[in-house]
């Protein structure tokens, strides 16, 4: 059964457009991560700070092998490291398991 990890990030008016950058310019990695099902990027469009990061993966384990691998350390080490300031204000990780999936023929 597929787990749903959200990475809700609160983003300040003034860094939404960095945050995207970041997104565009990103190192990549998780895609090639085992079990990963795909991401997708959301911006709030009704006034909300906060911007939603959607992961799908295959099982619990294969989210918690890429968190705590080398490919998440490299697709955050801007957020981490010296070069720029963290574009957050506030996170908050929600996670669901997927019990019905419909997509459209
Ligand atoms: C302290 C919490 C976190 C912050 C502030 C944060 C912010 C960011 C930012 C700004 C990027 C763009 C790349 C960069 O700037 O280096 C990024 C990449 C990404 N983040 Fe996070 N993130 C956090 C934790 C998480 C968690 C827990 C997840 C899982 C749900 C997640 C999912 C992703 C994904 C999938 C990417 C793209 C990775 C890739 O290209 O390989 N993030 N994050």
């Amino acid at each position: 059964m597929s787990v749903v990890k959200i990475n809700a990030i609160e983003v300040p008016d003034t860094s939404a457009e960095e945050l995207e950058r970041r997104f565009a310019q990103r190192v990549g990695g998780v895609e090639k991560s085992p079990g990963f099902e795909g991401f997708q990027l959301l911006r709030p469009t009704e006034g909300g700070k906060r911007y939603f990061v959607i992961t799908w993966w295959e099982s619990e384990e294969a989210f918690t092998e890429w968190q705590t691998g080398r490919n998440f350390a490299k697709a955050h080490a801007q957020e981490t490291g010296q070069a720029k300031p963290p574009i957050a204000s506030g996170t908050e990780l929600l996670s669901f398991e997927v019990v019905e999936r419909i997509d459209a023929p």
